[in-house]
């Protein structure tokens, strides 16, 4: 459960605190890559410490869906000048990516899913139940499809089946018939309207410190930006763009996406030309969890090609 993206502690600013970088840097890094992508470029945290930590030659190509995250990561890591390339693609389209940048034999992937806090704590965005704003929730602002389109449209069972598959919430039915029939007297037009409504349908009591909206926009968001989709295709695409003894790190912060990730890393080691560097998946320490609430539910994974 992406706890960690809804979240009601304050958020970190517009930077985001890189989850588990010292982690990732350790991974990635060891054999001393030259040519790396960060498929969740965020505001360029990850990339930094990524080109940090790099030889001196290595290069950057940093993906991501989002242009208000690009614009601030071009900023944050414009000393590093011709050494990055930034494109605003979905990381479904990687192999395509890496290709047209000429960047063939990947040494490092990285994709920290989900979404930069600087988002989420954007409140125009409608990504959090905690800010009242539009129901939009689109990662990439040129897509059409936004989370009013689907509350005021979709039939009750694709809402039901939306909110339990993607959000594996219990209430799902209670929740999808109250907003069919909220719509019928008028749109649902915020952020705030569909949290009073989800709290109407299910109680508003918090069960271990999990708000009861929690689920239900993580389902919306997911189905908006097709996630699984997109992450179904960076699994495939990622590992055949690494060179022999290249890496791929992916961190989850839910565990549709993480048993996503898991089964995949595991088919690859199984099938003889990859080895898994996590048997199990990385966690984040408490001390960073205590300086960063929304690291908790990270999983880390990572895969190398065997060289
Ligand atoms: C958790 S943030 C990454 C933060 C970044 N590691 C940093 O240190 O700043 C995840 C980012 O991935 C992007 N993203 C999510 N799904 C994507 C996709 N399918 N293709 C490209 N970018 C995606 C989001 O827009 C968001 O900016």
């Amino acid at each position: 459960m992406h706890e960690a993206a809804y979240s009601d502690k304050p958020g970190t600013g517009t930077v985001h605190e890189p989850v588990m970088g010292a982690e990732v840097v350790a991974m990635l890094c060891e054999r001393r890559p030259l040519r790396i992508v960060d498929a969740t470029l965020g505001t360029g945290g990850h990339a930094a410490m990524l080109l940090e930590a790099a030889p001196a030659g290595a290069c950057l190509l940093g993906l991501d869906r989002d242009a208000q995250a690009l614009a601030l990561a071009a900023m944050r890591l414009e000393r590093f000048g011709s050494r990055v390339i930034v494109r605003h693609a979905n990381f479904s389209a990687l192999a395509q990516m890496v290709g047209e940048a000429g960047f063939s034999g990947v040494d490092a992937i990285l994709a920290d899913l989900g979404m930069s806090s600087f988002a989420l704590d954007d409140p125009t965005r409608g990504f959090s139940f905690m800010r009242e704003g539009p129901l939009d929730m689109r990662m990439d602002n040129t897509a059409r499809l936004r989370a009013y389109d689907l509350v005021n449209e979709e039939p009750e069972a694709e809402l039901a089946r939306i909110i339990y598959e993607y959000g594996e919430e219990r209430g799902s039915r209670r929740i999808a018939r109250a907003m069919v029939e909220a719509r019928r007297r008028h749109p649902i037009e915020t952020t705030g309207e569909l949290r009073a409504l989800i709290e109407r349908a299910i109680g508003s009591r918090r069960v271990g410190g999990v708000h009861p909206a929690t689920r239900t926009f993580q389902a919306l968001r997911i189905a908006v930006n097709d996630e699984l989709g997109s992450l179904r295709a960076l699994l495939e695409e990622g590992p055949r763009c690494l060179a022999p003894g290249g890496r791929m790190a992916v961190i989850a912060y839910h565990s549709l996406e993480d048993r996503m990730v898991k089964t995949r890393m595991r088919e690859l080691a199984h099938q003889g030309d990859f080895s898994l560097l996590t048997r199990k998946a990385m966690r984040p320490g408490p001390e960073e969890i205590a300086r960063n609430p929304r690291a908790r539910s990270a999983r880390l994974r990572c895969l190398q090609r065997n060289p």
